[in-house]
C-alpha cells in the first residue's frame, strides 16, 4: 500500500530533482517525481529494481509507493521542480519513494567516504554483488550508494543501494552492455574480489532466479509509470530473463578491461 506523504522535508540534489518527506508510517522517503525531468520510467526503474535486489539479497534502501496529495503541493512552495528552464509545480499522485533509513535528524548518511574509511564498512562485500546486478540490469550510470553510520556507540557503517533509475537504460529500456557498466568509482571496494566465489551467494541466486520473482516486482509498479504499456513490460522482463545465462560472460568482460577492476582475482 502507498505511503502518504504528510509534509516537506528539504529538496535533494541530483538530476531527479528528488524531495524529502515525512509519511504517515512515521519514515522519510526521497521521493522522485512522475514529472521529474529525467523520465518517467525512472520511477519504474527504480521500484523493479529495488524489488529485484532486495529478492537476491543485496542491501539495497527500501522502496515504496508515495501518495503526495494536491493539497500538500498547493501549501508548500519547495514542491516545485525545474524542467526545460522553467519551474513547475510537483504533480499530485503516486510517485517513487527510496525510504531514509532512520530519521534525518539523527542519523548520518554520507554519500561518499575516503579510502581509508571503507574499511570500516561492515558490508563491503556487497559491492561483488551490486555489480552483478548492475551488469545484468544494464545501469548505465556508475553504482551509486549511501554509507549509513551505525547509532553510536557501535561505530562504522553500512552500505545500501541507492539510484536504480538508470538501470534498464533509463528511459530507453535497452541494453548497451559495456565492460565498466555499474562500477562504483572507488576500486578499493573489490579488494576482496578473489574469483568467481566472491560473486557468491548473488550468482548462484540470480542464474536460479524464477520468472515469479520478476513477475511480483513489476506487479508492484503502478501502471502509469510506464504508461500502461504492458507489451514493453513483457518484453522487458523476457530480456531481463535470458540475460541471467549471460552473467560470467558480463564480469569475465569486466574483470578483462583496462581499468582492470579486481587486481586480487586468482
Ligand atoms: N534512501 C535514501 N536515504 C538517504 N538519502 C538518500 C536516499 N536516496 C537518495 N538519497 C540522497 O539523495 C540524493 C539524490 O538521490 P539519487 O541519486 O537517487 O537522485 P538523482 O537525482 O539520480 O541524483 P544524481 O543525479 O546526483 O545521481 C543522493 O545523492 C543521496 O544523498
Ligand atoms: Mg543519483
Amino acid at each position: 500500500m502507498a505511503k502518504r506523504a504528510l509534509e516537506h522535508v528539504r529538496r535533494m540534489r541530483g538530476g531527479a530533482q528528488a524531495h524529502l518527506l515525512r509519511c504517515d508510517d512515521g519514515a522519510y522517503y526521497v521521493t522522485k517525481f512522475q514529472n521529474n525531468p529525467q523520465h518517467i520510467r525512472i520511477l519504474a526503474n527504480e521500484m523493479l529494481c529495488a524489488g529485484l535486489a532486495q529478492a537476491l539479497g543485496l542491501p539495497v534502501a527500501r522502496a515504496e509507493v508515495v501518495e503526495v496529495e494536491a493539497n500538500l503541493v498547493e501549501g508548500t512552495s519547495e514542491l516545485r521542480l525545474q524542467r526545460g528552464g522553467k519551474w513547475e509545480k510537483c504533480l499530485p499522485g503516486f510517485h517513487f519513494g527510496s525510504r531514509f533509513p532512520g530519521s534525518p535528524a539523527q542519523t548520518l548518511v554520507y554519500d561518499l567516504l575516503p579510502d581509508e574509511r571503507l574499511g570500516d564498512v561492515e558490508n563491503l562485500k556487497d559491492f561483488a554483488g551490486m555489480l552483478l546486478f548492475d551488469q545484468w540490469s544494464c545501469n548505465t550510470n556508475g553504482r551509486q550508494v549511501i554509507f549509513v553510520a551505525h547509532a553510536p556507540p557501535r561505530r562504522g557503517y553500512r552500505v545500501l543501494m541507492i539510484d536504480q533509475g538508470f538501470c534498464l537504460n533509463a528511459g530507453e529500456w535497452s541494453f548497451p552492455d559495456s565492460p565498466l557498466r555499474g562500477l562504483y568509482h572507488r576500486h578499493r571496494v573489490y579488494g576482496d574480489v578473489r574469483g568467481w566465489e566472491s560473486f557468491e551467494p548473488w550468482l548462484t541466486r540470480l542464474e536460479g532466479l524464477a520468472p515469479a520473482v520478476l513477475d511480483r516486482a513489476a506487479a508492484s509498479l503502478p501502471p502509469e509509470w510506464y504508461d500502461a504499456d504492458t507489451g514493453a513490460l513483457d518484453r522487458l522482463l523476457e530480456q531481463l530473463d535470458r540475460r541471467r545465462r549471460r552473467l560470467r560472460e558480463l564480469i569475465s568482460a569486466a574483470k578483462n578491461s583496462s581499468r582492470q577492476p579486481f587486481p586480487n582475482w586468482r
